[in-house]
């Protein structure tokens, strides 16, 4: 039987109550992993628990309140009294971090607090330790979701501002006031963390400039269209000359930009550095259970040193024929009937086609099509039977598409 690792959770909300159901479904796996059980050994809301006696009865802390107090007197009392601490919390820690951080070392304690930027991407634990030799120039960052997934609305269906909050409150991606997303700040306080990380100085949330996108209108992304920019909420942290910048604003960005692609509710870091270029991270930004995910990760991380060598826990088996959808290219004869032959040898594989666009005449007639997922082995079936018609001039060729587009 594994040791219990006790676990003392502030804050049942959205975050607190995703953890506690994850933790759930994941504790047998992390006894086997680390040898410790981990088990919620007392939560505290403003109506439920008592912040001694659930310091008293854990092994480690779990901040989930959110704020300044009392999030910050807990974390400081938990780590003076010699738990580690987890905490999801970016307005604490770009406020207090230096005190935070200081009595952490004092006391030979950790605090984690992977998400408290951009969610589940794992962008602390990247600057912290994968890119802790790297020489970091600048960070540019979508690390709110709300203010993207009005700015991707507003770009995709020319709507107005006002349309899309409204259109992000209704979906649970804008709060009932949003004040703190649309005006920059929330953003501005996870930007203070990733410059504090990346460039080993202090910053605090007071000497990050913010400007929100509440100025933006329909006709700014309609001529940014023209121009091939897309707009986008950026924090930026950079060293200039020796100094720092840490800012949020409205900015445009060509296609090609790394973070131009990143649509809908997602965030995304960019970190530049002369040594490794440019690493891109993206994925979701907020959301109970994403959130959780992160904060569980940090948990695992206290509990034991990270694992250099992967453990086992389980055998899966390996498939190597999966549903796939395909892109399909044949180069064919000009004449009736060619579409429909091919349409039933990949129908009696149980393939359906998506789309598909016939081109040129003659010699150059092409007939290209889109395959809804199927499995491989069948599709490649249907590929055969097509490769032996008479009417094709060359052996078809097929390509997989990734069908997922995440937003
Ligand atoms: N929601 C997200 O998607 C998300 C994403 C990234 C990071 N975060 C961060 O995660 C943290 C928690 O966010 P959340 O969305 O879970 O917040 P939430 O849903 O508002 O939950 C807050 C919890 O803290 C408790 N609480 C509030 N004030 C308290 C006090 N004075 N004493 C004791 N308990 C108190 C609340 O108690 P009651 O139940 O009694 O109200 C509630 O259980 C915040 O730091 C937030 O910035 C959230």
């Amino acid at each position: 039987m594994a040791e219990p690792f006790r676990i003392g959770l502030l804050g049942h909300g959205t975050v607190g109550g995703a953890f506690e159901t994850l933790l759930g479904e994941r504790a047998d796996q992390i006894a086997a992993i680390t040898g410790l059980r981990p088990e919620i050994s007392g939560v505290l809301t403003r109506s439920r628990g008592n912040f001694e006696q659930i310091l008293a009865n854990c092994d480690l802390v779990v901040e989930l309140i959110g704020g300044l107090e009392p999030a910050r007197d807990h974390v400081l009392r938990a780590m003076r009294a010699g738990r580690h601490v987890v905490t999801a919390n970016k307005q604490l820690l770009s406020h207090h971090g230096e005190e935070l951080w200081g009595v952490a070392r004092e006391h030979g304690v950790q605090l984690r607090f992977e998400a408290s930027v951009a969610g589940v991407v794992p962008v602390i634990r990247v600057l912290q330790e994968s890119l802790a030799g790297a020489h970091v120039e600048r960070i540019h960052g979508i690390v709110n979701g709300t203010t993207n997934y009005i700015l991707s609305e507003m770009a995709r269906t020319g709507c107005s501002y006002d349309d899309a909050l409204a259109g992000a409150q209704s979906l649970g991606y804008a709060e009932a006031d949003p004040t703190d997303d649309v005006n920059g700040k929330d953003a501005a306080a996870k930007m203070a963390i990733l410059a504090r990380l990346a460039f080993d100085t202090p910053v605090h949330i007071d000497q990050v400039s913010y400007e929100g996108i509440e100025q933006i209108t329909a006709d700014d992304m309609e001529y940014a269209e023209e121009l091939g920019l897309g707009l986008k909420l950026i924090g930026t942290a950079e060293r200039i000359d020796g100094r720092l910048a840490v800012r949020v604003h409205p900015a445009f960005l060509y296609e090609g930009h790394p973070l131009a692609s990143v649509h809908g509710p997602f965030n995304a870091v960019t970190i530049e550095s002369s040594a490794i270029t440019e690493i891109t991270m993206s994925g979701p930004g907020a959301g109970g259970p994403q959130t959780a995910s992160a904060v569980l990760g940090d948990v695992i991380s206290a509990m034991i040193p990270p694992a250099s060598t992967p453990e086992t826990t389980q055998a899966l088996e390996i498939v190597d024929d999966v549903e796939s959808a395909f892109y399909l290219h044949m180069e064919v004869e000009d004449r009736p009937g060619v579409l429909a032959e091919v349409a039933s040898l990949l129908g009696a594989e149980g393939a359906s086609i998506k789309s598909v666009v016939q081109k040129g005449l003659g010699e150059r007639a092409r007939l290209v099509m889109v395959v809804h997922p199927l499995l491989e082995s069948r599709f490649f079936a249907a590929v055969e039977r097509i490769g032996a018609l008479d009417f094709l001039r060359s052996p078809p060729r097929a390509i997989r598409v990734i069908e997922e587009q995440f937003v």
